[in-house]
C-alpha cells in the first residue's frame, strides 16, 4: 500500500493569557516576512493589541511594493526601484503599479493617449482657482481641487459594490492626468500668471514642465536633463507601501468613499512635516542655517540638545534603519542636474556638510538616522525652478499611482473591512453630574401634582 504523505501542519504562534493558550496562525509573505494573525484575538481572549504609531502592526496583505528597511531594499511589483529609475518612464511605472505588470508597446501607446485625452480640467474648475486667497498653500488647493473632481465627475460618488472595472480604471486615468494639470495651475495661480493648457504633443513630464514654466505667448524650452530628473524623482516617490498618506487613503476608502475623496485625504496626510512636507522643511532648515550665520556643527548640536524638539529634517525614517535607497539615487541625480544646469547652490554644500557630520555623530548613528527621500530632492527642485511651497505637490504627483494602486487593491480584497481600530479607555469610570455642574434652566423643575380642588356641594354661583 502506497504511503500517504500528511501535509505539514500550518505554523502557529501561541499566546498564553490567564491560564488559557490560544493559537495565532502565522502568515509568511513571499519575501519571508512574518505576521501573526490576531483577527480572532478579542473573541478568544477579550483583549485587543495596543501599538502606538503601528510600529508592529500590519494592516493588510499587499502585492504592490516590497521594502526592507534593514537592507535598504525597495521594489515595485518585484522590480528594484534602481532599475526602474534608470530604465523607465514615470507613466510606465504608474501603469506597472496600477495594473501589476509593465505595459507592452501597444498598451504603452494606449495609456499615453488616454493620459493626453483626459489632461484638460473642466473650465468651471479654473474659477475655483481664482477664488483661493493669494497665499493659499498649494497643498490645500490640490486637496480641495481633487475632492471637487467628484462634483464634476459624479459617476463614482455613490458606492456601488459591483462597479465595473472599466469605470474605476477610467476614474484612475482621469485623476492621473488631471492631477498634473491641477498641480501646474495651482503654481500659476500662486504667482498670478495665466494658466498654460496641456499639450498633446508632449510626454507627461515635459508637458508638466511646460504648464509650469511656459506662458501662452512663449513655450518653455524643455531641457532633456531636467525631464530625466523629474522622471526619476516621480518614479522614486511612486509608492512606499503602508506609509501615513497611503494608510489614510486606505482608511478613508474603507468607508467606501469615492477615489477622489480618498486621494484628497492622502494629499492632506502627505502635507505634514513629518511625512511628505519634510522636503519643504529641509530647504527652510538650510535657509535658517545660512541666514542665522550658525555653523553646521552648531546646528547639529542644537538638534541633539533639543530632545526631539528641533529635528534634522530629511533624516530618519520609520522603516529604513539604513540609507534610504531613494536618497542615494536622488543625491546622484542632484549632482548631475546642478552640473548640467551650471547651478552653484550654497544649499547643496550645507546639506553635504550636514550629512557628513551627522554620519559621524553618535547621536545619529546610534538611532540609525540616515538621509531620507526628502533630504536632497528640494535642491533639485530649486535648480529646476520649482519653489519650495510646491515641493510636496511634486511628491503628491509622484505618489498618486501608488495611492490609486493601493486603493484599488483594497477595494478588490474580499476581506477589506471598514477600518475601525479599538482603544483602551483611560478616562473616569461612571459618575454623575453634581448640582453645581448643571446649567440652570436645562433641567425641568419637578412636576408638582395639583390637588384636585373639591367643589363644595351646593348651589352654584353662576
Ligand atoms: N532629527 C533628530 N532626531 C531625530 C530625527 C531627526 N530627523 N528623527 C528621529 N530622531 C530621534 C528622535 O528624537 C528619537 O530620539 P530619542 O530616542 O532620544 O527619543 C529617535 O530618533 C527615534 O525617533 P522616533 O521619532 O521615535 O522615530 P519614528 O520612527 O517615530 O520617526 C520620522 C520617523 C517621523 C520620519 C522621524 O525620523 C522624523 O521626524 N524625521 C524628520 C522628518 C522627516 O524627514 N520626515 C520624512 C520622512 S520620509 C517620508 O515620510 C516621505
Amino acid at each position: 500500500m502506497a504511503k500517504t504523505k500528511t501535509p505539514p501542519k500550518p505554523e502557529v504562534a501561541q499566546l498564553t493569557f490567564r491560564g488559557q493558550t490560544i493559537d495565532l496562525p502565522v502568515i509568511i509573505g513571499t519575501e519571508n516576512e512574518i505576521a501573526f494573525n490576531i483577527s480572532n484575538l478579542r473573541k478568544q481572549t477579550g483583549g485587543v493589541t495596543l501599538d502606538y504609531g503601528y510600529l508592529n502592526t500590519g494592516s493588510c496583505e499587499s502585492s504592490i511594493t516590497y521594502l526592507d528597511g534593514e537592507k535598504g531594499v525597495l521594489r515595485y511589483r518585484g522590480y528594484p526601484v534602481e532599475e526602474l529609475a534608470a530604465k523607465s518612464r514615470f507613466t510606465e511605472v504608474a501603469y506597472l503599479l496600477i495594473n501589476g505588470r509593465m505595459p507592452d508597446t501597444k498598451e504603452r501607446a494606449g495609456w499615453s493617449a488616454l493620459l493626453n485625452q483626459h489632461s484638460m480640467i473642466h473650465e468651471d474648475m479654473s474659477y475655483f482657482f481664482r477664488q483661493f486667497p493669494e497665499h493659499a498653500h498649494p497643498m490645500a488647493v490640490l486637496s480641495a481641487m481633487v475632492v471637487s473632481l467628484s462634483t464634476f465627475y459624479p459617476e463614482l460618488s455613490q458606492h456601488r459594490p459591483n462597479e465595473p472595472e472599466e469605470a474605476i480604471n477610467f476614474a484612475a486615468t482621469r485623476l492621473m492626468s488631471k492631477l498634473r494639470t491641477i498641480a501646474a495651475f495651482s503654481y500659476k495661480k500662486s504667482i498670478g500668471e495665466p494658466f498654460v493648457y496641456p499639450r498633446h504633443d508632449l510626454k507627461y513630464c515635459a508637458n508638466f514642465l511646460n504648464m509650469m514654466f511656459g506662458s501662452p505667448v512663449c513655450p518653455y524650452e524643455i531641457h532633456p536633463e531636467v525631464v530625466k530628473a523629474l522622471e526619476v524623482l516621480l518614479i522614486l516617490h511612486a509608492d512606499h507601501e503602508q506609509n501615513c498618506s497611503t494608510s489614510a487613503v486606505r482608511l478613508v476608502g474603507s468607508a467606501r468613499v469615492n477615489l477622489y475623496a480618498s486621494i484628497s485625504a492622502g494629499i492632506c496626510a502627505l502635507w505634514g512635516p513629518l511625512h511628505g512636507g519634510a522636503n519643504q522643511m529641509v530647504i527652510e532648515m538650510l535657509e535658517d542655517i545660512i541666514s542665522s550665520g550658525k555653523s553646521v556643527k552648531e546646528y547639529v548640536e542644537d538638534v541633539k540638545c533639543s530632545r526631539g524638539k528641533t529635528l534634522l529634517y530629511g533624516f530618519g525614517h520609520r522603516v529604513y534603519k539604513t540609507y534610504d535607497p531613494r536618497a542615494k539615487i536622488i543625491k546622484k541625480t542632484c549632482d548631475r542636474v546642478l552640473k548640467t544646469l551650471k547651478v552653484n547652490d550654497r544649499m547643496l554644500d550645507v546639506a553635504l556638510e550636514l550629512e557628513a557630520l551627522a554620519m559621524q555623530d553618535e547621536y545619529f548613528t546610534s538611532r540609525n538616522l540616515y538621509p531620507n527621500v526628502d533630504f536632497y530632492s528640494g535642491i533639485i527642485y530649486r535648480a529646476i525652478g520649482i519653489p519650495k511651497e510646491m515641493f510636496t505637490v511634486m511628491f503628491a504627483l509622484g505618489r498618486l499611482p501608488g495611492w490609486i494602486a493601493q486603493w484599488k487593491e483594497a477595494r478588490e480584497d474580499p476581506r477589506f473591512k471598514l477600518q475601525r481600530p479599538r482603544q483602551i479607555y483611560t478616562g473616569p469610570t461612571k459618575r454623575h453630574l453634581l448640582p453645581e455642574e448643571v446649567s440652570t434652566g436645562l433641567v425641568k423643575a419637578p412636576r408638582v401634582r395639583r390637588q384636585p380642588t373639591i367643589q363644595p356641594i351646593g348651589p352654584s354661583n353662576s
